[in-house]
């Protein structure tokens, strides 16, 4: 059986060999043309005068668009529709494209934009979080505000309170293959899209609309990306689209990539945040109320800014039972890049205010900052999964009292999960309109949403065992206590993710798999594969589902014309969402072999059973290859797609009422920094992380996500810093300037496990989703710092984010001076 095993990524060989292709490396006939962007210089204004005759005299310039000569407005917005291709006029940002240049090859269409002579009317700028609300520059009407219980009144009786601000910063995606795109024309003005993009149904969709073709005339093909990120949810849009118009205008190829500095230069961001925050709580450190004000810098255009906003909103609590919780949201237009999803999608930056303030309560109590966490978690729920009812659990009652412990041994290491338990189509369990009410006993987050599945209580505890985190408190408060100039800090803290896109439609997927004559299958479904592993993953249900060695199983390339109207692999749900649509395309397809090898021997349907690369049909024993033949000759179909959509999911953003999560995810680590007091240096000395999977569909790939993931959100909070000046130009635009982790910065001493468990609800194979969740491990890094500053004197240290040695020999003065 093929899930549940460890193997490595399908194209491992290929990227350590530097054989597998990226768009860069399709190769292209010699007419080829080759695009760049002319970018704005200033951040808001007009444009006045432009020139750009020495641009289109200057050597190997075939074409040159402004605005006024594109077929249309070109608009590359996921969302608004307020994002035209090239400025009509007004600019928003330092590297808005204003201009686009086709050359004969890549050097010279970069050379020649700079040849451009532009002059603007400038207007005041909007960059920061102040001028934003000074001006009252927002995306939507005024703040949104989601509110549980009365925290104004809990505020007032609670016997404690503390405030704080936090600011944190974006983050660039530095994903390692930079933004591209490749478009050639085909017959009757259609058009063949090569794309690095996470999402090709929104590629196909904004291509077709800037050229008025239906999309059918337009498919996407993208094989892999050089990482993603949510970087490349939106915006590789431009790239496409402006290939497209080169060569629906030329008849030529037209390709497309950013160099690193354009590439920082032009495109969003995660978005950076200020929050507020006032809590009430008792001695115990028990939250008795909480209420946040959060400030989000969006940029210029509003991009996918509103969900990920809401996602902040929505992960406020993270892993707390808070009775009164209000949160206030601002999305700030500003005159930056228009910031974007990135892993996590706003999640992040919710969780880190709750954490400071868990962390901040603890300090202001002199208690351990993990008892105080314990005391507010949401509380346990009896066993791993809901009961087995006669349909699979599907109506099982909520309550964790009808639940009993289950039992679930075996569950990766080899034994699969039950094979029936994930075949049924889960549409009849959709509720729609069916508020989520939580049984007695079971709390609910501040948006309505029961949660039943917390685990977060025993996880933690096992964590704290294995990394010894109590001997260790003790170790660095001795530590500290003798040793003037270094510093160590501790820290753990806990992440409770949702799982679903909170845009409820777009959790959805579709498959397709071929069954050829000769056995070999053929696999194609919507996700798209950015370095997390998602095919192979996939390719592992498929060959379960046909008991056959995954050798035979092609996985090819995510294409618009196989499968339609996808959502964009994001929000985690990669595996989930195609692993299901797999999953029953195969069943399909294995449902009608059996029947018709059942009739040939004589045998029920049921009865037929694919495992171990055969087929058994009553007493006769086929190779899968056998069987394959004989349905071709019987004349049976042997290609099939496959849909799902999630259940349950029915979510009211305006309200901020519902359950907009299938389910959460959770994990929970372990950071230990030392920290030199003198120049604000640190190194993250050891890293301990336990985190769940469900029954994981592959332990390898869910480990590398794990430690890639932990590694790039301790990366956003200590040395990932965006500045920009007072220009609004990114200074940060290249690794010289940016500072990613390295591999020589990951944790010296790195343990990572995954929670022996089973997803309470019917995923496939009852895995979870690993894509996001881990990055917030991450915060467990910034908060072992915060520690170590606070061992250097009384005060509560205000160390904001990213926490780079400047900041925290800024917030080490200030703890030493006890302000
Ligand atoms: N892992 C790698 N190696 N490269 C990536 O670009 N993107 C992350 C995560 N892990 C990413 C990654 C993000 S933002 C998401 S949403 C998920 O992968 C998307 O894939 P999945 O849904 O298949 O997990
Ligand atoms: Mo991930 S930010 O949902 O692409």
């Amino acid at each position: 059986m093929s899930v549940a095993k460890p193997l490595p990524h399908d194209a491992a060989p290929l990227h350590v060999t530097g054989r597998a292709r990226y768009i860069d490396d399709i190769p292209v006939p010699p007419g080829c043309l080759h695009l760049a962007f002319g970018l704005s210089e200033i951040a808001a204004g007009r444009i006045s005068e432009i020139d750009l005759s020495e641009v289109r005299r200057a050597p190997g310039v075939v074409r040159v668009w402004e605005a006024k000569d594109l077929p249309s407005d070109c608009d590359c917005s996921p969302s608004l529709g307020d994002e035209p291709m090239l400025s009509g006029g007004t600019v928003h940002y330092v590297g808005q494209p204003v201009f686009l240049v086709a050359a004969t090859s890549h050097l010279a269409a970069r050379k020649a934009v700079r040849k451009a002579v532009i002059r603007y009317q400038e207007r005041d700028p909007v960059f920061t979080v102040d001028e934003a609300m000074a001006a009252d520059a927002r995306f939507e009407e005024g703040p949104r505000i989601w509110e549980k219980g009365d925290a104004a009144r809990a505020m007032e009786t609670a016997p404690h309170v503390v405030t704080g601000t936090l600011e944190m910063g974006g983050q660039e995606h530095f994903y390692l293959e930079g933004q591209a795109a490749l478009v050639f024309p085909q017959e009757n003005g259609d058009l063949l899209v090569h794309s690095s993009t996470q999402h090709p149904t929104e590629i196909q969709h904004k291509v077709a609309h800037a050229l008025h073709k239906p999309m059918h005339a337009v498919r996407v093909e993208t094989r892999r990306m050089g990482g993603g990120f949510g970087g490349k949810e939106s915006q590789g849009n431009a790239l496409a689209v402006a290939c497209a118009v080169a060569a629906d205008a030329t008849g030529r190829p037209a390709k497309m990539r950013y160099d690193r500095d354009d590439d920082m230069t032009i495109t969003g961001k995660r978005h950076d945040f200020r929050i507020t925050y006032e809590a009430g709580f008792d001695e115990t450190g028990r939250l008795l109320a909480v209420d946040f004000v959060h400030y989000t810098r969006c940029g210029w255009a509003q991009d996918l800014s509103l969900p990920v906003a809401d996602r902040a909103m929505l992960h406020s609590d993270n892993a707390y039972d808070v009775p009164s919780l209000r949160v206030e949201s601002h999305r700030l237009r500003t005159n930056t890049q228009s910031a974007t999803a990135y892993r996590g999608f706003g999640g992040p930056q919710g969780m880190l205010g709750i954490e400071r303030v868990l962390d901040h309560v603890a300090h202001a109590l002199g208690r351990d900052p993990l008892e105080v966490r314990r005391v507010n978690y949401y509380a346990d729920m009896a066993g791993d999964g809901p009961a087995e009812g006669p349909d699979g659990g599907l109506s099982a009652p909520r309550a964790p009292a009808a639940r009993p412990p289950e039992d679930i041994s075996g569950h990766w290491k080899g034994a699969a999960a039950d094979e029936d338990l994930t075949s049924r189509g889960a549409e009849d369990a959709v509720v729609p309109g069916d508020p989520p009410v939580a049984p007695a006993g079971v709390q609910s987050t501040h948006y309505g949403q029961p949660v039943e599945d917390f685990i977060l209580g025993a996880l933690t505890d096992r964590l704290a065992e294995s990394c010894d985190y109590a001997a260790r408190r003790e170790a660095v408060a001795a530590w500290n206590a003798e040793t003037p100039l270094l510093k160590r800090g501790l820290a753990l803290t806990p992440v409770k993710f949702g799982i679903s896109f909170t845009l409820t439609h777009l959790n959805q997927a579709g498959a397709l798999v071929h069954v050829y004559q000769d056995g070999s299958v053929a696999l194609n479904h919507g996700g798209t594969e950015m370095g997390q592993g998602l095919f192979q993953k996939v390719a592992q249900v498929a060959a379960a589902r046909f008991g056959i060695p995954l050798e035979r199983v092609r996985i090819t390339a995510t294409d618009t014309a196989k499968v339609p109207n996808t959502s964009a692999t994001a929000a985690s749900s990669g595996s989930d969402l195609n692993g299901m649509a797999v999953q029953a395309a195969c069943d399909t397809l294995r449902g009608r072999m059996a029947e018709h090898l059942a009739g040939l021997y004589q045998a029920k349907p049921s009865e037929v059973v694919f495992a171990d690369g055969a087929v058994q049909v009553g007493d006769e024993r086929l190779s899968f290859e056998d069987a394959a033949k004989l349905c071709y000759e019987g004349r049976v179909s042997l290609s099939a797609t496959g849909f799902y959509k999630t259940p349950k999911v029915d979510w009211d953003r305006i309200r901020g009422q519902g359950r907009p999560f299938f389910y959460f995810a959770y994990g929970a680590a372990c950071t230990e920094v030392v920290l030199d007091t003198l120049t604000g240096e640190y190194r993250i000395l050891r890293t301990d992380i336990l985190h769940d999977c469900g029954a994981s569909l592959n332990p390898a790939l869910d480990i590398g996500q794990i430690e890639g993931g932990y590694v790039q959100g301790a990366g956003w909070l200590t040395t990932e810093e965006l500045v920009w000046d007072d220009k609004g130009r990114l200074r940060t635009h290249a690794p010289s300037t940016y500072k990613i982790p390295a591999c020589s910065d990951r944790p010296e001493v790195f343990n990572v496990a995954l929670w022996d468990g089973r997803n309470a609800e019917e995923t496939i194979y009852r895995s979870k989703a690993v894509g996001e969740p881990p990055f917030m491990l991450g915060i467990s890094a910034f908060l072992a710092l915060s520690d170590a500053v606070a061992a250097c004197g009384e005060a509560y240290p205000e160390l904001d984010a990213p926490a780079t040695p400047e900041r925290l020999l800024m917030a080490i003065r200030k703890v030493q001076d006890g302000v």
